[in-house]
């Protein structure tokens, strides 16, 4: 017996002391992967978890983390936890996260101006306006753009139309008159509260609720789904519902780590944005109208319906800021939104006969 488990044993020896020696010589065997750390996205962003950026970034985690089988784990950081506005954009062109969806109107900072188009007051009319830009060939060339900024432009989310608050009742331009209006990073939203005779404040996201609460500023404007998710609606008494400009998100990644991506991954990833885009998208129409309901029902802000009048006066009052910031925009950019959409914005008709109602 002892001496077959010797024979054995030097046999077994035999062959596998050169197999193994072959294997070191050929570097890590198939299994080797299954086992290695896995490639890890930190996704930060600045908004609450459970709004349509929040459960579209853990959406997209479930996708990948479950297609890839292990291979990409996604880590995902909400509420400013991480970074704020500017340092969320620097992080990422630094590579300490890999993927972000910050609002168009915060690229300005780091020198990608086209966004800034977005933030023209009454660009557009409804989603499928906004649709016919972020997904045809003019969102396409803008992501196209990031390139150069060290970034890969994937795709954009719906966040939805923005309202006006504030303490004081708003309805026409007059009302805004020498407010301080926090903003978001852009010129033109800048340009959009200086062309109401308000002063703006640009100030990052995880400001905006005490900025609003301790006077620091005395209005904002924001999506529904933002000022009910952050509570603005506490701090504030008077909602208009303007619906004077819209908002989108960029979802970006750091362009050294996509390039640096086995091409199977590359292509997972996408398809997992694709998909995420369309769960976004379908979130944040329903989730706007939602928000406002919460925001009424909660009883603790006015929200004020406006008349066409009002709402013509308005638009008059803004239409201006799209010839103004033109130059920084890009007047090519502008004149193929204004095609694509159907024409620059014109005042609508003056209504008759309509009361200007607070409600
Ligand atoms: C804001 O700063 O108001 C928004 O852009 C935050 C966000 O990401 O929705």
């Amino acid at each position: 017996m002892g001496s077959r488990v010797h024979c054995f044993k030097s046999a077994f020896r035999a062959q596998t002391v050169p197999l193994v020696l072959a294997a070191l010589a050929l570097g890590p065997v198939q299994g080797a992967q299954d086992t290695a750390a896995p490639i890890v996205i930190r996704f930060s962003h600045v908004v609450a978890a459970d709004t349509p950026k929040g459960k579209g970034a853990e959406y997209f985690k479930r996708l990948v983390e479950q297609r890839s089988q292990g291979r990409i784990r996604v880590e995902v950081y909400p509420n400013s936890q991480l970074y704020k506005d500017k340092e969320e954009l620097e992080a990422l062109q630094l590579g300490s996260v890999q993927m972000l969806a910050p609002s168009v109107s915060k690229f300005g900072p780091i020198g990608v101006k086209e966004f800034e188009a977005f933030d023209l007051p009454y660009l557009f009319d409804d989603y499928a306006a906004v649709h016919k830009v972020t997904r045809g060939p003019i969102g396409e060339s803008m992501l196209g753009h990031l390139k150069s900024h060290g970034m890969i432009g994937l795709s954009f989310w719906d966040n939805g139309f923005k309202e006006f608050t504030a303490n004081t009742p708003l309805r026409r331009p007059e009302d805004f008159k020498g407010l301080k209006m926090r903003v978001k990073s852009s010129k033109v939203l800048e340009a959009q509260m200086r062309a109401l005779g308000a002063v703006p404040q640009v100030l990052a996201f995880s400001e905006v609720y005490q900025a609003l609460q301790t006077g620091v500023v005395d209005g904002a404007e924001n999506t529904p789904i933002n000022i009910f998710t952050q509570k603005l609606h506490e701090v504030q008494r008077y909602l208009l519902l303007s619906r004077h400009g819209y908002d989108a998100y960029v979802v970006v990644a750091n362009r050294k780590f996509w390039d640096s991506l086995p091409a199977d991954l590359r292509r997972t990833l996408e398809q997992a944005v694709d998909e995420t885009t369309r769960y976004v998208d379908g979130l944040s129409e329903r989730d706007e109208s939602a928000s406002l309901e919460a925001i009424r029902a909660s009883g603790r802000i006015r929200i004020i319906e406006m008349t066409a009048d009002e709402r013509n006066s308005l638009r008059k009052v803004l239409q201006p800021v799209h010839r103004q910031m033109q130059g920084r925009i890009g007047r090519d950019v502008l004149e193929s939104i204004y095609a694509a959409t159907g024409g620059d914005p014109k005042p609508a008709e003056p209504a008759r006969g309509l009361p200007a109602a607070v409600r």
